[in-house]
């Protein structure tokens, strides 16, 4: 199924604030991270990888960094062209993972990906993508909001200040949480000051759909995938719990 969702805000001023937004999020250790998690079930050397929802980059860069053939694939040519605008010769793709059509060792989808293909019956069309892409021994790793977290903990309003590129920055972010639709909207609320004076002042917003663990695994199990291991975001020694406000999922195919 095509993604059909019209809410995400992946063009326009989203993705020109979108690495200042995210600005401290340590995107190599992550890589790290899932890199030990990926030799745990692959030996194999110069494994292929795709970077579904790749984004602005971060981590496909990451991931060739440390040896892997990286490629990143997103929806968004906006965000795709900030990812091309910061690496020398990596293969970034505008492309939905529906109209691929080559195997790859592991495919990775972080940083909500999946909270940002819209409503519930996205989600196995996703997975179905990913899985035509994978070979018996290919792994997908992506992570997700925890639904029953954000019903026990809702999200709530969160400020930081930052300088870049010589501006002082003041964020915040306001979420707005419909818990019977399952879904966060997220404002942001960005002031960049120059010697003191207000330079910029926007509000790029969005969208989060929010599922449970159960219906995530409902979803793969429908597109063929299975769970092989779930931890808790970035600690993969951990069992995740209802509390987790985020989950890593290690799949491969049924
Ligand atoms: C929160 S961003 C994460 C970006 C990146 N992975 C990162 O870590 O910074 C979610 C990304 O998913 C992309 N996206 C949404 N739906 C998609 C789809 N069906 N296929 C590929 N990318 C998609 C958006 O364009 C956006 O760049």
């Amino acid at each position: 199924m095509k993604n059909t969702n019209k809410n995400i805000n992946y063009s326009g001023t989203f993705p020109k604030y979108y690495d200042l937004i995210n600005k401290g999020k340590d995107y190599d250790k992550e890589a790290e991270i899932i890199d030990s998690v990926i030799r745990k079930y692959s030996k194999k050397k110069s494994l292929k990888l795709a970077d579904v929802g790749c984004g602005t980059g971060n981590h496909t860069i990451a991931f060739s960094r440390m040896g892997y053939r990286a490629y990143g694939f997103d929806v968004s040519r906006h965000m795709i062209s900030i990812a091309r605008g910061k690496s020398t010769g990596l293969h970034f793709e505008c492309k939905s993972f529906e109209d691929v059509d080559e195997p790859f060792d592991v495919i990775v989808s972080l940083f909500d990906v999946v909270n940002a293909l819209g409503p519930y019956k996205n989600l196995a069309g996703f997975f179905r993508s990913v899985a035509k892409n994978m070979k018996n021994d290919s792994i997908f790793i992506f992570d997700a909001w925890n639904g029953s977290a954000v019903f026990l903990h809702p999200p709530e309003i969160k400020t930081k200040a930052i300088e870049w590129k010589g501006l002082k920055i003041e964020r915040k972010v306001i979420p707005k949480t419909d818990f019977l639709r399952q879904v966060c909207t997220l404002k942001y609320d960005i002031k960049a000051y120059k010697n003191g004076r207000l330079a910029e002042h926007v509000h790029p917003s969005l969208v989060i759909n929010f599922f449970t663990y159960n219906e995530i695994v409902n979803a793969l199990d429908d597109s063929g995938l299975k769970v092989v291991q779930a931890f808790p975001y970035k600690e993969p020694s951990k069992k995740i719990a209802e509390n987790d406000w985020k989950i890593n999922f290690v799949c491969k195919l049924r």
